[in-house]
């Protein structure tokens, strides 16, 4: 794979360009925003709409590859996902999912993967699922000078484990569980943290108590900042939607609609039209007329 261009995209000290000093300094100021992208076009429009971080979520397997989870995801994916969203050279931060199996297996290959990201895709810092049990790895990315964003509460690559997509930290030891991860997690030094699927009150605590940004998806309003799947905002998903999901178009709609009046146009041969069309310069006109109906006798002749 060509490796992510040096000197295309922006650096830490281009104006503008957010940095992650300057999203842990957002700790309990303005909210952070950030939203998925997989690719040129959705980085493009989330950059162009001013969010602060873009995530080259796993959920690229569900929303882009049409797989059923996020489990079969792997780092070709992630790296070519990666290297396309920071072609546009966003000015937001962007961040990418460590896929399942890639950071499991140890500090070694968590590093050598998440290098992968860094180097072949560009990527600015990495996100992983899961408490105490990471932190081995996690201290090893950061001793690479790769930052690291925690992601806890429902962690879709523990999907079996969790016996399906469900709110967790109901109950008082998981709440407890919870905080000790998250508190853990910023000892090992990551820069931010994903809560998603967790009682909002439990996230406002967590928010409290934690040093770091807490960026929240199905978490409620009290994070410092919340994350969606460009998906899902835009109405490109088909079925229900989550409950924390609001949708502020619905592109799926307005594609299926446009594509219809194309296909009707091609079938009433109204597309393409003249001025879609290509012409001849005049005299290459003439020749090929001369041409045509020199060569028409002849056809009639068979
Ligand atoms: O992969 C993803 O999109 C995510 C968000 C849901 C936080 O991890």
């Amino acid at each position: 794979m060509t490796p992510y261009p040096e000197g295309s995209g922006p650096r830490p000290s281009d104006p503008g360009k957010i940095t992650v000093p300057d999203v842990s300094r957002r700790k309990g100021g303005p909210p952070l925003v950030m939203l998925t992208a997989y690719d040129a076009p959705s980085a493009r429009a989330a950059d162009e709409a001013g969010v602060d971080l873009i995530l080259v979520g796993d959920s690229l397997g569900m929303v882009v590859l049409g797989l059923p989870d996020t489990l079969r995801v792997d780092l070709e994916d992630m790296v070519r996902a990666t290297a396309a969203v920071r072609r546009v050279q966003p000015r937001a931060l962007v961040v990418t999912d460590l896929p399942y199996l890639s950071y499991h297996t140890g500090a070694r290959d968590a590093v050598l993967n998440a290098g992968r990201l860094v180097r072949e895709g560009g990527a600015e810092a990495v996100k992983l699922e899961g408490g105490r049990k990471r932190l081995e790895v996690v201290r090893a990315l950061i001793d690479a000078e790769i930052p690291v964003m925690g992601h806890l509460g429902l962690t879709p690559q523990s999907l079996h484990a969790m016996g399906g997509y469900r709110v967790q930290a109901r109950a008082v030891p998981e709440i407890e569980q919870l905080l000790d991860d998250a508190q853990a997690l910023c000892e090992a030094g990551i820069f931010a943290l994903v809560l998603e699927g967790v009682p909002s009150d439990v996230a406002g605590l967590v928010t409290e108590r934690v040093p770091v940004p807490t960026i929240g998806i199905g978490a409620g309003a009290g994070c410092d900042g919340q994350v969606l799947v460009f998906h899902d905002l835009l109405g490109m998903t088909s079925g229900p939607a989550p409950k924390f999901v609001r949708r502020y178009a619905d592109l799926h709609g307005a594609a299926v609609e446009a594509i219809r009046a194309y296909a009707r146009d091609v079938r009433e041969r109204t597309f393409p039209a003249a001025a879609e069309s290509y012409r001849l310069p005049r005299e290459a006109a003439a020749a090929v007329e001369r041409q045509a109906r020199r060569r028409a006798p002849r056809a009639r002749e068979l």
